[in-house]
């Protein structure tokens, strides 16, 4: 058990069970771009350990970077802004979006908004985690480690308040009627 802030978290995934789907997505991509140096875009800061097991397994050319979402209000003509910081050029690029969770899809929605106005050649996304039960959006995750009930989780790079990211396994929150 795990006690982070307020709340208790009980075992959930280990990690062979975590490595052993990463494996498996890197195999799927490497075969999937086997002709192409495609540019893995992980999103801070959830998905930094995924990122970087990822690309343990990864097969062929592909170059690397992290950048994070940044929304804000900008004037009443254009509502909600968003950014990808330090993100660099990516127009014409094959990019590969790593999150560490999808769950409602609103930030992957931004995310994909902001790719698309930035001219890219093609993108795929591909999370670790995803609840299928949350999801509210039609955009497709191409490439999902592991399908997990609507309960939260933490470790891995996934945090709660901050706290909790730097865990090496999977650890769910602990429900009251468990007690
Ligand atoms: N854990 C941590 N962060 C998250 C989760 C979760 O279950 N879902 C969306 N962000
Ligand atoms: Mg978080």
């Amino acid at each position: 058990m795990v006690k982070l802030h307020d709340l208790e978290f009980e075992p959930y995934l280990d990690q062979n069970t975590l490595q052993q789907s990463i494996k498996k997505l890197a195999e799927q991509i490497s075969a999937d771009y086997d002709s192409k140096t495609p540019i893995f875009l992980g999103i801070l800061n959830g998905a930094f350990m995924f990122l970087s097991d990822l690309m343990k397994y990864y097969e062929g050319d592909c170059e690397i970077s992290f950048t994070k979402l940044a929304s804000y209000e900008g004037t009443s003509s254009t509502g909600e802004v968003s950014t990808l910081l330090g993100a660099g050029n990516l127009k014409g690029r094959d990019v590969i979006i790593v999150e560490d969770i999808v769950d409602t899809g609103n930030t992957l929605e931004h995310i994909v908004q902001v790719l698309e106005k930035e001219g890219v050649a093609s993108y795929k996304i591909a999370s670790l985690f995803f609840k299928p039960e949350a999801y509210k959006k039609s955009l497709p995750i191409d490439y999902i480690g592991l399908e997990i009930p609507n309960k939260f989780i933490v470790g891995y790079g996934l945090d709660y308040n901050g706290l909790g990211r730097n865990i090496s396994e999977i650890y769910q929150l602990k429900s009251k009627l468990d007690d």
